[in-house]
């Protein structure tokens, strides 16, 4: 497949994601048995992801979505955070689990979990579907992550290149 003039490759199937969100799945119903989860995507990457996880996952659920900024040029992103959108309700005292699509420098996962952890919810855990391991900049790391990948641009199931790209079905890396 060509991408903005550029060759893609697919990195991970679809079929492959579905297995693994079914896994992560079992694994986060398994560790907040009984109790509500208040899931929050951060927009908008995470908005593929986090639809097919919140319907494998047992027991009641509700969601709610962030959005942030990282000044991003259109391939490389600075480094500085920036609150966009903020949460619609208070989330003290409840589970809450922040779901994004991927995890490179750390810095998005880190400043959020940082804010809401202020706002004291009896429980706030970070799940993610991709990890760029080796791009860590800050020390942190999700409690649930599904694929660790090379660092290689990555688009598809939410991820976008300049806004396209979100809606392919397999994760692409481009070439
Ligand atoms: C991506 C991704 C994470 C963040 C991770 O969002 O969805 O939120 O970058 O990067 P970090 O670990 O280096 O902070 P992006 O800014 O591309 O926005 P989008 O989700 O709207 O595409």
């Amino acid at each position: 497949m060509e991408i903005k003039g550029r060759k893609a490759e697919v990195l991970i199937k679809e079929k492959d994601i579905k297995e693994k969100v079914k896994e992560l799945a079992e694994r986060i119903s398994r560790d907040f048995e009984g109790k509500d989860i208040l899931v929050v995507g951060i927009l908008k990457g995470s908005f593929i992801f986090m639809a097919d996880l919140v319907r494998e996952l047992k027991g009641k659920v509700y969601i709610d979505f962030m959005q942030v900024s990282s000044y991003n040029t259109s391939m490389e992103s600075s480094g500085e955070v920036i609150f966009v959108k903020d949460l619609a309700q208070d989330i003290r005292g409840k589970n809450v689990l922040i779901v994004d699509d991927i995890i490179d420098t750390g810095r998005t996962l880190k400043a959020l979990v940082e804010a809401l952890k202020q706002r004291e919810p009896s429980v706030l855990k970070t799940c993610v579907l991709l990890d760029k391991k080796e791009r860590r900049e800050v020390d942190f790391d999700a409690d649930y992550v599904g694929f660790v990948i090379p660092d290689k641009f990555v688009i598809g199931y939410g991820l976008d290149w300049a806004e396209e790209g979100r809606n392919l079905k397999d994760i692409y890396c481009i070439i």
